[in-house]
């Protein structure tokens, strides 16, 4: 019981502590439970890749996310969690990604063109709450071929329910399902989502038919049994994209306007970068490759906010890690914050610094030392689709604005399931002048 208080008031804190002060491997118990913090890279490597069949997502955390997303991609396991990586994967593809980079900087004109409206009357925007209907859009468009800006607001709220509901219930001691007051509005939350999801579904099954990841989902047979998907299997698919799929790119974009406002060197260049490969044009996926510096910020700030910042794991059978002995059951947890600011790794691992990532450097490291995306076979099936996305989005809105933080918002980290800014960011917006304007 004795590190419960800390680990449920300040987490960050807790882990940093315990790392500092015992190393790459730290034993403690939660309650009735063995936990084991693991920290270094080769740790991380051979829990996610080397040993990977020996940890499952048997733990309390994927039950509590089990109780709203079902069995997802990412909450299911064994089989079947391969038969529909295998039919999802697709659907991320790499050529079919690049399609997508024409919406995602369409959805982000459509924001900036409101921005200019609100920058007009000298008003000021939560960045991370437009982040996040964003990301929303964009999944809904690209993936699912869905217009979702009539229901964005009810799903963000809805999400945000959901995330507060299942930090409190991964921490609590009482049985998941307990008809708390919490437990009863993120059933309703929950709800709210099916009946959107629902509806997407009906449309399709009695309209046309589309290319993409809903429709591979809905034409796909049982190679035994030439069944399609229940409903109810393609409901847990598109909540976890849903879920899975904006949340997390729009954290990680909205401390990336953040960093940028509070390190105005890194800014000029970024911009001076963009001016110089785009020209004032729109960004493409074509472009990415010669947006190098654009990569370098966006990897740094997920160094420093990695929106996934825990990673847990049962261990299945007695295991030895980096010499240290874990025992059958225990909590296995990884956490791309602290391993992304390792000392030994990362000097001075607080500074935001995007020269990291030159590739030279990258490559000096072990693989392991940085993973936002997790890793080995479970790792994030979206993880091109959120680097793109997020590149796309930051070049397009930098052409247009210059966000700056208003002066005493308070800023502070909240780690529920994704590391969010816990009282948003608001933030004002400078015009850039275009070429022709500037003419
Ligand atoms: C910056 C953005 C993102 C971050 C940091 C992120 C992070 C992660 C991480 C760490 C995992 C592994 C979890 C584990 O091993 O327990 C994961 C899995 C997953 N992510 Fe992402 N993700 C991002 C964006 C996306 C997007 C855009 C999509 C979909 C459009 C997506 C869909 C998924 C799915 C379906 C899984 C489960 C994959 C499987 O187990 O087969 N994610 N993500």
């Amino acid at each position: 019981m004795g590190v419960m208080p800390l680990l449920r008031s300040d987490p960050l804190r807790f882990f940093n502590d315990a790392a500092h002060r015992h190393g790459d491997v730290v034993s403690f118990r939660v309650g009735p439970m063995q936990a084991a913090l693991v920290r270094h890279p080769e740790a991380v490597k051979h829990v996610l890749v080397d040993n990977n069949h020996n940890y499952d997502k048997q733990t309390r955390a994927y039950d509590v996310l089990r109780t709203f997303l079902g069995s997802g991609l990412l909450t299911s396991e064994g089989d079947f969690w391969r038969r529909q990586r295998r039919i999802a994967q697709p659907a991320f593809h790499r050529r079919k990604i690049a399609a997508f980079g024409e919406i995602m900087v369409h959805q982000t004109g459509e924001m900036l063109a409101r921005w200019d409206d609100i920058a007009g009357q000298g008003n000021t925007v939560d960045v991370a709450a437009e982040m996040a209907s964003l990301t929303l859009r964009i999944v809904g468009q690209t993936l699912l071929s869905t217009e979702v800006d009539t229901n964005a607001g009810e799903i963000g709220e809805a999400v945000t329910r959901l995330n507060h509901w299942a930090d409190r219930a991964i921490d609590s001691l009482l049985p998941i399902g307990f008809p708390t007051l919490g437990t009863l509005r993120a059933w309703e939350a929950s709800r709210r989502l099916d009946a959107v999801i629902d509806a997407i579904i009906r449309r399709r099954r009695d309209g046309e038919q589309r290319d993409d990841l809903l429709g591979m989902l809905m034409e796909t047979r049982d190679a035994d049994t030439g069944e399609t998907m229940t409903n109810r299997q393609l409901r847990d698919e598109v909540m976890t994209i849903f879920l899975a799929g904006h949340e997390t790119t729009a954290t990680s974009l909205a401390w990336t306007f953040y960093l940028l406002s509070r390190h105005p060197d890194v800014e000029r260049r970024l911009r001076a970068e963009l001016d110089r490969e785009l020209a004032g044009r729109q960004p493409s996926a074509d472009d990415l490759p010669r947006l190098g510096y654009l990569q370098q910020v966006v990897k740094e700030s997920m160094r420093l906010y990695p929106p996934a910042w825990i990673i847990d794991r049962r261990c299945v059978a007695d295991d030895v890690v980096m010499g240290y002995q874990i025992k059958k059951h225990t909590l296995v947890l990884l956490s791309p914050y602290l391993t992304h600011r390792h000392p030994e790794l990362w000097p001075n691992p607080e500074g935001f610094d995007p020269d990291r990532f030159v590739a030279t450097l990258e490559e000096s490291r072990p693989r392991y030392a940085y993973f936002p995306f997790g890793g080995g076979p479970r790792q994030c099936i979206g993880n091109g689709f959120a680097m793109m996305e997020a590149q796309l989005i930051v070049a397009t809105v930098l052409q247009r604005f210059r966000p700056w933080l208003v002066p005493g918002h308070p800023v502070e980290q909240e780690p529920l399931v994704t590391l969010r800014p816990r009282f948003g960011l608001q933030m004002g917006l400078a015009q850039i002048a275009t070429a022709a304007e500037a003419a």
